[in-house]
């Protein structure tokens, strides 16, 4: 790759870029404001790769000849500023006009970064995930002004380093952590309703292939930082969906934020998450037991009446997770929901309602018990995803093909929340979230108009 690259930041990710790009075989130019982080980051990138990797003692003399600047400081739009403001400056006086301006910022605004860079022609978002070297994924962001043509290099580059780029309009959370806003709600909403952590996560695992539940994976990234960008995206789109859940503000100011503090959703001195998740898990056991199931998208007197029809001629179950089943099973009757091999089975005595194990285990599917809640877990989690990741599509901020590109390559999650929408149906998603927002009258499950316009085409 013959390109000159300067990084400017040597915390974990500044560290994390110059060395694949080092690797791709770029001649790098690290600085950072702290003289003991750069010895110590350079120590380690020699350690690390054995690639070149050379330390300007400015950032004047680090941007003088490059062809990229990539900023990777704090996240604190001041110091960014000012950084950029002394990054035009040099470029002016070295008469660098062919310099393109990338920043690696989860939550700032490009264009605002832009403006204040004096060109928000030149600037550009390149946000790599944690950690570069691993991860293969980079969200483009090209700031309303952002010439298309640095939005071209950028791209180039990203392809140079054997990483995918998606491409993201100028909006707050971007793509990836955008769509995972209702993960990460309803999961620790469903905590405040009364479903245990570890039963959440094995739900999520089990039926959605994800490889760490989303109570886990908010603990591993912490739970602060998960609160900042809820009141990013809370305060950036003025939508109460994105309102942030009270439970992590407790958690938050508890100082109980995740993996690291030792204790958030899981406390870390009691054991690791995973085997929490494996104790809530029921293995089927042989049985003979003849069991009919009903499948059901909604809850309609029509549904009720052949369910009530069907239980006195034997056993029955419902597979559903309409919220309407909580009043109106009858009694005797089952209640799951099946994902294919993967169960979740309504177990809840408040509600009167016994887990119908004769007929998971007729089965042959893995449970988990969880609570006659509106959409169950599964669905409530994976319905709400897809509807935030048809709203970007909607409004324009990706395309479908790069939303699902980045879930599948930022999160690893099996298939793509469009891709998902397509193959369970938009008319049974939209149906589910109907359910929910009757049941819980919360604008969370608000559908995105273009739901509802794809619902009613694939009726016709
Ligand atoms: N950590 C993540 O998972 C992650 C993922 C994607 C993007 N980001 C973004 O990447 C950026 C860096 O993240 P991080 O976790 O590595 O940050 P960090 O806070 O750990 O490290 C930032 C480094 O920048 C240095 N610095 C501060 N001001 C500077 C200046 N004016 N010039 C040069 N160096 C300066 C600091 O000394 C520190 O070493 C942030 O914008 C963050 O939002 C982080």
């Amino acid at each position: 790759m013959d390109l000159r690259v300067a990084v400017a930041g040597l915390g974990p990710m500044g560290r994390g870029i110059a060395r694949v790009f080092a690797v791709a075989g770029a001649a790098v130019t690290v600085v950072d404001v702290d003289a003991a982080t750069t010895a110590r980051g350079h120590a380690q990138l020699r350690e690390e790769e054995d690639v070149p990797v050379s330390v300007a003692a400015s950032v004047a003399a680090a941007v003088r000849d490059a062809d990229l600047f990539i900023e990777a400081i704090v996240e604190r739009f001041e110091a960014k500023r000012s950084l950029l403001a002394e990054v035009r400056a040099t470029v002016r006086a070295a008469g660098n006009d062919k310099l393109v301006v990338a920043t690696n910022t989860s939550s700032l605004s490009i264009g605002e970064l832009g403006v204040a860079y004096g060109d928000p022609s030149r600037v550009v978002g390149m946000h790599f995930f944690n950690p570069p070297a691993k991860m293969r994924l980079v969200e483009v962001i090209r700031g309303a002004r952002t010439d298309p043509e640095v939005v071209a290099l950028a791209r180039e580059w990203v392809a140079a380093l054997g990483k995918t780029a998606v491409l993201c309009a100028d909006s707050p959370n971007f793509i990836v952590n955008r769509v995972c806003r209702p993960l990460y709600y309803e999961s620790q909403l469903l905590v405040t309703q009364g479903m245990a952590p570890p039963v959440v996560d094995a739900a999520v695992r089990g039926a959605l292939g994800h490889r760490m539940g989303p109570l886990e994976l908010l603990d591993f990234t912490g739970l602060h930082t998960h609160l900042g960008s809820s009141e990013t995206a809370l305060r950036e789109f003025g939508d109460p969906r994105y309102r942030p859940i009270p439970l992590t503000r407790r958690l938050v100011r508890a100082g109980t934020t995740g993996r690291a503090a030792g204790q958030g959703y899981y406390d870390y001195a009691a054991g690791k998450p995973r085997d929490a998740q494996a104790s809530v898990l029921r293995t089927s056991q042989q049985s003979e037991v003849d069991v009919r199931v009903y499948r059901a998208v909604g809850c309609t007197p029509r549904d009720v009446a052949a369910v009530t029809g069907l239980a006195r001629q034997g056993r029955v179950v419902v597979d559903s997770s309409d919220g309407g089943w909580v009043e109106h099973l009858p009694a005797g009757v089952g209640w799951i929901r099946l994902h294919g091999g993967f169960a979740e089975v309504v177990a809840d005595e408040v509600a009167g309602i016994e887990p119908a194990h004769d007929a998971v285990d007729a089965l042959g599917a893995t449970s988990v018990p969880v609570l006659a809640l509106p959409g169950l877990v599964v669905d409530r989690l994976a319905h709400t995803m897809a509807n935030e990741a048809l709203t970007l599509v909607e409004e324009a901020t990706a395309t479908a093909e790069d939303v699902d590109l980045a879930l599948r390559l930022g999160m690893n999650h099996p298939i793509g929340p469009l891709e998902y929408l397509t193959r369970t149906g938009p008319a049974e998603v939209l149906a589910g979230l109907r359910g929910m927002a009757t049941h819980f009258g919360d604008p969370r499950y608000r559908p995105a108009p273009l739901l509802v316009r794809q619902a009613a085409g694939s009726r016709r």
